[in-house]
């Protein structure tokens, strides 16, 4: 019996943070291991041309920066696949073919790509890539032949669609995809320095490489329970961004404790978030040394990915053959 096959891909956005992390990041190591799934994981490069395609200096390096945040964290190459998604030329043939069969009228009414299109009005995004941008996600998922993909609810509607193209090629074709299933990762409750929801673009980001100085800078400057004024007025650690770090960061029973002093106002938030930070960095500090390791080694980097790419490649011209044998091309 096959093992039960998951892909998922990120877009290369460089350094990752705290919300990517307890997002993403951990549902993905989880899923590897678990030990029931074979986990396909790849940096989906020509993705971030569909909106970034005026500026592509960075890709290559944000790319390589995201993998080693992945390698830090647990992602291990001995159990996942971990590839470039431009690597594997497959895939785009894959997309050019499911363009065939997909209606437009099931692109234009994607919400993402409406509001996207909307909000980012000084990118241009009335190109043809980026209406295609569903169709390249379900070839990147289909082309593994994958039972489960691990997204945020915001890629559901991709996901959705992945599963109308696949089901379109088996009828109009043959059965040759699985119709893969969403497995939804948590919404990070994990909120920027600022309050709001923690991202890139709002420059409010606690990044996995942050420390010392620069990490302690960041927590001191991170939003409270907006109703405690004083030292001496009681908190409310349900509302307070920090304790939510300390839930995931302290332990049960050391943020049970901060929890408390907080409500009786034993406790001040200057102190509360001193001990968060050391606490934090504690954690962190296996992370940062691998993030060094393989800093210092960019060739072991590359060969990493080399060995994924070799792996997924091989995947992909199976799935492609059956593929060009049902189309009688
Ligand atoms: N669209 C996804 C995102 O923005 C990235 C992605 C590309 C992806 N291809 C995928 C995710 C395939 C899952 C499966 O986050
Ligand atoms: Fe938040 Fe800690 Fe201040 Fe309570 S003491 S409001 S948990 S920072």
């Amino acid at each position: 019996m096959r093992s039960k096959r998951i892909v998922s891909g990120m877009r290369p956005t460089g350094r990752l943070h705290f919300g990517n992390l307890h997002g993403a990041l951990n549902k993905w190591i989880d899923l590897q291991n678990d030990g029931r799934y074979e986990c396909y994981y790849f940096v989906a490069d020509w993705h971030a041309l569909t909106s970034d395609y005026r500026e592509t200096d960075h890709v290559r390096d944000y790319a390589v920066e995201m993998v080693i945040d992945w390698l830090s964290v647990g992602l291990d190459p001995e159990k996942s696949t971990i590839f470039v998604q431009s690597d594997i030329k497959e895939h785009a043939e894959l997309h050019v073919l499911l363009s065939m069969i997909t209606p437009l009228a099931w692109l234009e009414r994607n919400p993402t790509y409406k509001e996207m299109k909307e909000e980012l009005i000084e990118k241009d995004l009335s190109t043809y890539g980026f209406l295609g941008y569903p169709v390249l996600q379900a070839a990147d998922i289909i082309i593994y032949k994958a039972s489960g993909v691990p997204v945020g609810v915001d890629q559901l509607p991709h996901v959705e669609l992945t599963r109308e193209i696949a089901r379109r090629f088996n009828f109009l074709y043959r059965e040759v995809f699985p119709i893969p299933e969403p497995i939804l990762t948590e919404v990070p409750k994990l909120l920027g320095i600022d309050g709001r929801k923690m991202s890139k673009s709002y420059q409010n980001s606690i990044y996995l490489g942050d420390r010392d100085k620069e990490f302690n800078a960041k927590v001191e400057s991170m939003f409270t329970d907006p109703q405690r004024m004083r030292k001496n007025d009681p908190g409310r650690p349900e509302v307070c961004n920090v304790y939510s770090f300390h839930e995931l960061y302290t332990g049960k029973e050391g943020s049970m404790e901060i929890g408390e002093d907080c409500r009786s106002a034993r406790i001040g938030c200057v102190a509360c978030k001193r001990k968060l930070a050391e606490r934090m960095l504690e954690v962190m500090r296996p992370i940062h040394e691998r993030q060094d390791f393989y800093r210092e080694r960019p060739t072991l980097v590359r060969e990493l990915l080399a060995r994924g790419n070799a792996r997924a490649a091989e995947e992909a011209r199976r799935t492609m053959t059956e593929v060009r044998e049902a189309l009688k091309i």
